[in-house]
């Protein structure tokens, strides 16, 4: 554990250097991976073997690197874009976690502790930061796009609004299932620009609208089905009653809130099966002040908004699928 971010800094230079790019036309010993990238040999040679030895790229007895599975993954172009998962985690994040120490002492995440502002406002501000965030964020949204792709849920809707859906990964891959559904996805204005790009390039961008708001103010009407997905998890308690206020505003009586979060157990125990909600936990700490709740806790602030859970199930990759209608 106390050595964990060492590798997790080598995988970051890889990725960052594009090393699997540089190895995808066949092997390269150290002089001719280091030209192809931009680095020394000697120095880049000890970070891939450092990878190797925990099963990312190979090295042939030749002495010439080359990718394996894990090695691929990091390609620019590879399917799942895990590269965009290292990049941004290895860049703002790394510098939030190392105030970690901090954050517990003083409550302030450590974003805001190194960067002086919350991460939203300094993304509005800082295209590329928002733009490799949005692509984490696409990259680990698309397992959970597919399962919500053919979720009950949307059998009988019309339209799908998506609050802070991101670039659109969960609408696009939801509106590509049922084709005589349209969307709404709604946004802050710098996401929006990104989405509109991702949503053609998806094929859905005639069926799905964009707009522009702030979902502390208000959220679009006239959807059968509200979607929130990983939004509730960014803000303290007092923020996601008034996001879910705004939801509740809108939807008509009819209208069904679905909220896709991870749901933790009461009590911790010793299962590496709760490890990633913990971690997750941990992110929305240092990282926006926010947090992954408990049951109890999601039908507390379903409560206070005048909603209250239909159903709710745990997704096949992982985060819970809570349904909730105007109570
Ligand atoms: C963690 S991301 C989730 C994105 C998407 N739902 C997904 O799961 O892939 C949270 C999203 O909320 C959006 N957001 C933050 N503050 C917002 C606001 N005040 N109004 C609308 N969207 C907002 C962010 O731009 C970001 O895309």
């Amino acid at each position: 554990m106390a050595q964990g971010y060492q590798l997790s800094r080598a995988l970051y230079v890889a990725a960052e250097l594009g090393v699997a790019d540089a190895l995808a036309a066949g092997p390269l010993d150290a002089g001719a991976l280091a030209d192809a990238v931009g680095a020394r040999p000697d120095e880049l040679a000890r970070v891939v073997r450092a990878l190797i030895a925990s099963g990312v790229f190979t090295e042939a007895t030749d002495g010439r690197f080359a990718l394996n599975d894990a090695g691929t993954c990091l390609r620019r172009d590879a399917p799942g874009d895990t590269r965009a998962i290292v990049l941004n985690f290895g860049e703002e994040m790394y510098r939030a976690f190392g105030e970690l120490l901090h954050t517990v002492r003083t409550g302030q995440p450590g974003f805001d502790a190194v960067y002086g502002q919350p991460v939203f406002d300094y993304y509005t501000t800082h295209p590329e930061a928002e733009a490799s965030g949005s692509a984490r964020m696409r990259a680990r949204s698309l397992l959970v796009a597919r399962d919500l792709a053919t979720a009950e849920l949307f059998a009988d809707a019309s339209t799908v609004v998506d609050v802070g859906g991101g670039v659109g990964t969960v609408v696009a891959a939801v509106l590509r299932a049922h084709p005589r559904l349209s969307g709404v996805l709604y946004e802050r204005r710098s996401v929006a620009r990104l989405a509109a790009a991702y949503l053609a390039e998806q094929g859905v961008g005639d069926r799905c609208r964009i707009v522009e708001g702030d979902f502390f103010a208000s959220v679009p009407d006239g959807g059968d089905v509200y979607l929130l997905k990983s939004v509730l998890h960014d803000w303290d308690d007092d923020r996601c009653r008034t996001i879910l206020t705004r939801c509740r505003d809108a939807m008509g009586p009819r209208a069904r809130l679905a909220i896709v979060e991870i749901v933790l157990p009461d009590h911790a125990t010793e299962d590496p099966a709760l490890v990633p909600g913990a971690l997750l936990d941990l992110i929305m700490l240092a990282y926006v002040g926010g947090r992954e709740r408990t049951w109890s806790e999601f039908t507390a602030l379903l409560d206070a908004a005048g909603l209250a859970p239909h159903d709710a199930s745990a997704l096949p990759s992982g985060p819970h699928l809570i349904e909730a209608r105007v109570a």
